[in-house]
Order: C-alpha cells, then sequence, then structure tokens
C-alpha cells in the first residue's frame, strides 16, 4: 500500500526524535516507493531558515540515520517537496504563513489538501499549537480531504493530564484524526505476538494459568539519560516507558483474541486486559524503584544519574522500575506478570518470557534433574529478534540426565525480508489513515490508572535505591521476586 498524495507538517523538527527517527523513515518510505512522489514536508521551528538550509540539515539526518542507502535521485524527489516555517508556537503570523506554504504545496506539489500534523514538542506546547492550527483553519479539510494530527507520548503524566491533554488536542481534531504514537506498536516483533499466539495451535492451549507460572516483561537499555534531562527528571522510567510500551507488551500478551484485526476489535481486547489488572495489596513489597550510579559500563566509566547534565543532585527520579500486576481473569488468575525496565542496565534487550509451572512430576532420580529449570517461551523483541523455547533434553550419554537446551527462531535466518523501522510503519499507517496500531484515549486513560497509585505511592513513601552503572537493577527488585519464590530472567 502506497500513500495518497499528502504533506506532512512537523513541529520540533530540530529535536532528538525528528533527527534520528523521523526524518531518516520519511526518506526511507520515500526510497522503498511508499510515499507518493508529491509528498510534502514543512518543517516548523524557531530557527531562521529557509528551504534550502531545510534540506541540507534533513539531508544530514538522512545520511546519519537512514536504513535504505542514500540515493541523489530520492532525495531529490523529497527535496522539490521540502519547506520550512519560521516561528514560535503561538505566533498567529507564522500559522498565516504555514497555511500559505500547505496551500502552495497543495497547487504545485499537488498533495491534494490532505495534511497530517506531527506534534514532535513537549506536551506543554500542544495547547499553543492546537490554538494555532484551529485558527488558522488548518484543521478543517476541504472536499474530501483529510487532516490528522500525530501525538507522541507522553501523553500526560498520570490520568489527569492526560484527560486534559487529549481535551486540547480533540477540541481541534475528530477522535478519529488523532493518531497517539506509541513506537513499540510499530515494531516487527511486537506485531508478531499476536501471530505466534493466534496463528498457531501449538501455543494457545498453555497459554493460561493451568500452565503458566508468571510472564517476566523487561526492556532494558545500557544508555542513560544523555542530553534528555529537561524531559526525563521528574518523569521516570514508570511514566517513560512502563505506562506505554510496557503495558502494551502485557496487553499483548495477556489478552483474548479479538475478533478482528480492526483497530475497534482490537482495541477492545486490549482495553479488556487493562480493566482486568490488578495491583499489588502491598506495593512497598511488590515494586522496586532505582537510580543508577556511577560504575563501569561497556569498558566505560560512565555517570551516576545525580551526576548527568542538569539533574538537580537531591533528585529522587527513578531510573529503573519494577511492578508485579496480576490480571483478574479465567485466563491469568494466580500468574503474576513481572514488569521490569530501566536505563544504565547490563546491556540493551527487550524480551517477553512466558514462564511454566514445572512438570508436575518427574520420573528420574533427584541429581539427574538437578540442573533443569523450568519450560520458558521468550519473545524477544529486540535486540537479536525471534523467539526461544526452554525445555528439558538428555544429555548425550549412558545415564538419564537431563538439562535445559534452547530452540530458537531468529529473523535473520527465518527470512530474508527486512523488517522496517517502527517509524517508518507507523508514519505509513498515519498516512494511510489505518488506525490499529494506534492506542486511543481509553487505553491510554486505563493505563494511567494502573499507574498512577503506584507513582503516588512512590512519591510518599519510595526512594529509589542505587544500582551501579552495567548491573540489573537494585537488590531490591532482586527482592521483590525472592518474596514469591522467584528469580528475574538473566537475559
Ligand atoms: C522511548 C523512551 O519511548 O523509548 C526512551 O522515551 C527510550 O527513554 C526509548 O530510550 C527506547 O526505544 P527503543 O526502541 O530503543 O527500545
Amino acid at each position: 500500500l502506497i500513500a495518497g498524495p499528502c504533506s506532512m507538517v512537523m513541529f520540533g523538527v530540530t529535536g532528538d526524535l525528528a533527527k534520528k527517527k523521523l526524518l531518516p523513515a520519511i526518506y526511507d518510505l520515500t526510497n522503498r516507493g511508499l510515499l507518493p512522489p508529491s509528498f510534502g514536508l514543512v518543517g516548523f521551528g524557531r530557527r531562521d531558515w529557509d528551504d534550502d538550509r531545510f534540506a541540507e540539515y534533513v539531508r544530514e539526518c538522512v545520511q546519519a540515520s537512514a536504513r535504505t542507502p542514500f540515493n541523489e535521485d530520492v532525495f531529490e524527489q523529497l527535496r522539490g517537496g521540502l519547506r520550512f516555517v519560521t516561528g514560535n508556537f503561538d505566533d498567529k503570523q507564522a500559522f498565516e504563513h504555514l497555511t500559505e506554504v500547505v496551500g502552495e504545496l497543495d497547487r504545485t506539489r499537488g498533495t491534494g489538501g490532505n495534511h497530517a500534523f506531527y506534534l514532535s514538542i513537549p506536551p506543554s506546547a500542544f495547547p499553543d499549537v492546537c490554538e494555532q492550527i484551529a485558527n488558522s483553519g488548518l484543521n478543517t479539510p476541504r472536499d474530501g480531504s483529510w487532516r490528522r494530527v500525530v501525538i507522541e507520548k507522553p501523553f500526560g503524566h498520570d490520568l489527569q493530564s492526560a484527560r486534559e491533554l487529549n481535551d486540547v488536542v480533540e477540541k481541534v481534531f475528530r477522535p478519529e484524526d488523532v493518531f497517539r504514537i506509541d513506537h513499540y506498536l510499530g515494531k516487527e516483533t511486537v506485531q508478531n505476538i499476536l501471530a505466534f499466539r493466534f496463528a498457531n495451535q501449538l501455543f494457545e492451549p498453555v497459554w493460561n494459568a493451568n500452565y503458566v507460572d508468571h510472564v517476566q516483561i523487561t526492556m532494558a537499555e545500557d544508555i542513560g539519560i544523555g542530553s534528555r534531562a529537561g524531559y526525563y527528571d521528574g518523569i521516570g522510567t514508570a511514566r517513560d516507558v512502563i505506562q506505554n510500551h510496557l503495558l502494551q507488551l502485557l496487553a499483548l500478551t495477556a489478552m483474548e483474541e479479538p475478533v478482528s484485526f480492526d483497530a475497534a476489535d482490537l482495541r477492545t481486547e486490549k482495553e479488556k486486559v487493562f480493566k482486568a489488572v490488578e495491583l499489588p495489596a502491598d506495593l512497598s513489597l511488590h515494586t522496586a524503584r532505582g537510580q543508577y550510579v556511577g560504575g563501569w559500563q561497556g569498558g566505560e566509566l560512565v555517570k551516576g544519574y545525580l551526576e548527568e547534565d542538569g539533574i538537580p543532585a537531591d533528585s529522587t527520579t527513578e531510573t529503573f522500575a519494577a511492578i508485579r500486576l496480576d490480571i483478574a481473569t479465567r485466563r491469568w488468575a494466580g500468574v503474576p506478570f513481572y514488569l521490569r525496565a530501566g536505563k544504565r542496565l547490563g546491556r540493551r534487550v527487550t524480551e517477553i518470557a512466558v514462564v511454566f509451572k514445572r512438570a508436575p512430576f518427574l520420573p528420574f532420580r533427584d541429581t539427574d534433574t538437578a540442573d533443569l529449570g523450568q519450560n520458558a517461551i521468550v519473545i524477544r523483541v529486540q535486540p537479536d529478534e525471534g523467539v526461544t523455547i526452554r525445555f528439558g533434553s538428555k544429555v548425550p550419554g549412558t545415564q538419564m540426565e537431563v538439562r535445559d537446551v534452547t530452540m530458537d527462531f531468529a529473523y535473520g535466518s527465518s527470512f530474508t525480508e527486512e523488517s522496517p523501522e517502527a517509524y517508518e510503519r507507523l508514519i505509513l499507517d498515519m498516512l494511510l489513515g489505518d488506525p490499529p496500531l494506534f492506542p486511543r484515549q481509553q487505553e491510554v486513560e486505563l493505563s494511567w490508572k494502573i499507574l498512577d497509585p503506584i507513582t503516588t505511592f512512590w512519591a510518599e513513601s519510595m526512594t529509589p535505591s542505587p544500582y551501579r552503572a552495567g548491573t540489573w537493577g537494585p537488590e531490591t527488585a532482586y527482592e521483590m521476586l525472592a518474596r514469591d519464590g522467584r528469580t528475574w530472567r538473566r537475559p
């Protein structure tokens, strides 16, 4: 499917996300022939740039981060539709200029009156931008054309602010024209969770409380907060990635089979999971919070969180979070879902491990099965994308000794097709007006409902425990699982 004629106005085009992900993704889509030759891209920002300077910037970003090879002809095609508008987010005149530029693209390049507004900006800037878009009438389509808005997380910092933010956006755009990006849903391996579960007969019969002991969802990063102090401090890991990415992974892992893969059916099933989530009665025992201190990581001596540029020396923001959640349904009663995420951990890895109960009886002598762990299905979201199944197998030899082995599926060796980058997929879907991969407001609110009691409890009663950079989080995280007689997997 190729997007029809359209243009995109990008706010925050000089920000980190645009530079590393959005602009390269737009180039890659152009290069793969998935954007129409008429595509237009308007950067909006404070810099005093003309179109040429903007084009130079886009070229630099593309050359640094695009996944497909740089091709001068392809870039020239994109280049023809690049425009830059200088202005502040509350500058009426700048938005009048923007309206002219967008109209000019419609007339000269043939973008057909279809315009997407990408808000790659802090939520605090949404009200100004939305108001100006409305004032200039840019949100109102004419003659069967469309107007859409794309918003990036954080969608608020709690339930209340998420609602307020949504009101701001939905005052100007119709709910069906709001596309909320959770880039994890754009990842190939995340979409594969539903194929893995529902395209096969093998797994679903055991995917429930009769056979599953617990589920561990890990999103570990080796990087620190880099230059993102302004965004990260006061937000922390739980709001940054658990509210969205990890809860989405939980929903896809736990949900019932949707009636279809239409947006409404899919979202309905995910929302049922969120509604059934129960928090532990004692959050002090079943959650953990950490903050990294300096240490050696990958042969490099790295700073602690409190020494990072722009972080107050007494910050109590967590850079690691672990939470136990239960799902009150017949399928999952009694099966804890352990979620953990953090910065400056042992290595970068995101995975979902479904860990099975032990066999009710082992007809082997005790000593022979000492090394036998629990069966597990591990969905390797990234890197090294694939699925691992762990089970016991006889060790070759004259004795009946059983030991864990693994069976692997790896994208790299099973497919020749390359996985599109998450942002390529999401930008294309948005331009096509295809909503299944975008959470609706209801989902966002339900996930804040899960998280709010935890962050409130943390703010009042739990300061983060230190953990050394390059390790797997604070002691408290291990203690949390030990209380349940379990241990974290070492990815
Ligand atoms: C973002 C978070 O949503 O996801 C970042 O704000 C995090 O803090 C990033 O680094 C990780 O994304 P990925 O795709 O590299 O796992």
